[in-house]
């Protein structure tokens, strides 16, 4: 959803740049451009498309500045075009500005400004701020952003230049994500801590309505009223080298393999005793008692999480469970009371939608707990509780192992719940506890041999659609497989509980078309087959996740993917890895590429 970065120091910046963008190139690459404060001014070089394309261009550029700002867009006003490419400057060339997130009331300051004589060259929203900020300099860029702010409704994170005070950056957030930290030769802004990472470990998240002044020897920090504050610094424990493939084709393929090591940081240090530790919850075992209503709360993949989840805390723990899109939930008045516990699931932290719909439960008085990837992100700060899914940063913008530790973690969630109703013994739990650890060992199993998978997808991939169903957690697990396919592939797919398809898509099926069932041994297994028998009787070519040993299944599917036997409860852990393989496998045939599909974005920040 836009990638910024900003240096101000004595190493030139054009390199700097452009390596931090190659970084957070994940969070969109419709265009992408860098402002540098040369000698005779400030130089802005764009490019549409991807970093890769600037990176070349600036090749041919003699800069020697110390001093700029880069921008990688998702593009939200305005198509993705040179024109429209950041970073934007004003009417004199005197600033220059880079923003992720949306100016809800630029429409109105444009007009306003052109009245003033601004002449605009672009259609997005940025170029905005460049002339009001233009507008409101008198001789101190810090306050001349700081008011512009003030004028600014929406969201934004931004980073200003001007010539006219050479080696400042001022930078200001509220709603998007900006963290700022020291080098030891300078220092540094960006939009993820990804691109600061071989500088500096320790990062500022600055604050909503927060600013900063960056200098090549020092950064101040104000409050929206411009008081100065002291921010607390986090320290960056991960390794550099999630923003490196490791020596795998993509980091798609990368972030699959990482699945065993996420499942087992995650549950490491959980059970002792026999009993279930989340003391990141911050909630009583008698307030956790009194929960009588969940919502999990998430957009996409991390929706699809939840509707794993649902399953195991009506399950195991008897509570009612709800799981809604976020942007669904936000706008409708679900009944929330005290004892409701809303789960709040985000890999990136910064959803716009689940950030919202976080606000809007706890304004109704439910305790919001979260999970995500991000330390510090948003989601984590403005939750009561959060639980940090040890995926570490994840690059591929389709969600794997995100998804697996979300999984994980919701289902450590379900089980505490459960624990806490007194629905289980310690044996129970123990026991459970091991066989969610052992899929760790199955997933790298399944891993170690993609042979039938491959197959599977060399059949599949030139159809034009494609059917995913399953029963019971199967039909939860379908809608991750339908998402993964389409958004990387671009070969439409929809997911249906296989008991629904002859109420209508079943008509979708003729000769050929792909049926793809996740059918695990589970209690609805022999329903399932029925189903199966009802797609070939009309011609579908039937690829079947199954268990090891089912030979019967090798009767009503044309392919058959076989996984290690698991709980029916811990299948959503085990199965979803062969279709993330399956959609990659496809996405690769057809020619896609994997890690940056068209049209996405990592994190969605707006609306
Ligand atoms: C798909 C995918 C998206 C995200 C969704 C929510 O692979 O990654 O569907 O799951 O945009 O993002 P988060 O989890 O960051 O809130």
């Amino acid at each position: 959803m836009c990638g910024i970065v900003g240096y101000t120091g004595s190493r030139p910046v054009k390199d700097i740049l452009i390596s931090g963008l190659e970084r957070l190139e994940y969070r969109g690459y419709d265009s992408a451009g860098i402002a540098v404060e040369e000698e005779d001014g400030l130089q802005i070089v764009h490019r549409k498309g991807k970093v890769a394309s600037l990176a070349h261009t600036v090749d041919h550029f003699d800069f020697a500045g110390t001093c700029g700002i880069g921008h990688t867009r998702w593009a939200t006003h305005g198509r993705p075009s040179e024109a429209n490419a950041h970073p934007h400057a004003s009417c004199d060339g005197h600033i220059a500005v880079v923003h992720n997130g949306i100016i809800e009331n630029f429409t109105e300051l444009r007009e306003e400004l052109e009245a003033e004589g601004h002449a605009f060259t672009s259609d997005t929203d940025t170029e905005t701020i460049a002339h009001l900020v233009e507008e409101l300099y008198e001789d101190d860029l810090l306050e001349a952003v700081r008011e512009a702010t003030q004028r600014l409704i929406g969201a934004y994170a931004i980073a200003v230049i001007s010539d006219r005070e050479p080696g400042t950056i001022i930078a200001a957030r509220k709603d998007s994500p900006l963290v700022v930290g020291r080098g030891t030769d300078g220092s540094f802004v960006a939009s993820d801590i990804i691109a600061l990472i071989d500088d500096t470990r320790d990062v500022v998240m600055l604050g909503d309505g927060e600013i900063a002044k960056l200098r090549p020897d020092f950064i101040d920090y104000y409050n929206a009223y411009g008081e100065r504050f002291v921010p607390q610094t986090t320290h960056i424990d991960w390794d550099v080298d999630v923003a490196e493939k490791g020596g795998y084709p993509d980091f798609m393929m990368k972030e699959i393999h990482e699945q065993p090591r996420v499942i087992r940081d995650t549950l490491s240090g959980r059970l002792a005793d026999g009993r279930l530790s989340i003391d990141e919850l911050d909630l009583t075992h008698e307030e956790l008692n009194l929960i009588d209503r969940v919502y999990v709360i998430a957009c996409g993949t991390s929706y699809h999480a939840g509707l794993i989840a649902k399953n195991l805390i009506e399950g195991w723990a008897r509570i009612p469970c709800e799981v809604e899109v976020a942007s669904e939930f936000r706008y409708r008045n679900p009944i929330i009371t005290p004892t409701t516990l809303v789960v709040a699931v985000s890999q990136s932290g910064e959803t716009a939608d689940t950030l919202a719909a976080i606000r809007d439960a706890r304004v109704k008085g439910a305790k919001v707990f979260g999970i995500t990837n991000v330390v510090g992100s948003p989601v984590a700060r403005e939750s009561d509780g959060v639980i940090y899914t040890k995926a570490n940063k994840e690059i591929a913008v389709a969600s794997t192992k995100s998804f697996l530790g979300q999984v994980v973690s919701l289902t450590l969630l379900a089980l505490l719940l459960a624990q806490v109703k007194g629905k289980f013994k310690t044996n129970q739990v123990r026991l459970l506890f091991r066989e969610l650890a052992d899929t760790a060992e199955q997933v790298e199993h399944i891993l170690s041999d993609t042979a039938a998978i491959d197959e599977a997808a060399c059949a599949c991939k030139d159809a034009k659609s494609a059917l995913f169903v399953g029963r019971g957690m199967g039909a939860a697990i379908a809608n991750e497989g339908a998402l993964k396919l389409k958004e990387i592939s671009y070969l439409h797919a929809e997911a249906y509980p296989a008991g629904e398809m002859k109420h209508g898509p079943i008509a979708l099926i003729d000769e050929g078309f792909p049926v793809i069932a996740v059918a695990t041994k589970s209690p609805v297994y022999d329903k399932l087959v029925s189903n199966l028998q009802e797609a070939k009787a009309r011609g579908a070519m039937v690829v079947a996740v199954a268990t090891e040993g089912d030979e019967d299944i090798r009767a009503h599917a044309d392919h058959v993917i076989y996984i290690p036997k698991v709980r029916d409860a811990f299948s959503a852990i085990t199965a979803s890895v062969p279709l993330q393989l399956f959609a990659r496998a496809i996405a690769i045939e057809r020619g896609c590429d994997v890690d940056q599909p068209r049209n996405l974005a990592k994190s969605v920040t707006v609306e």
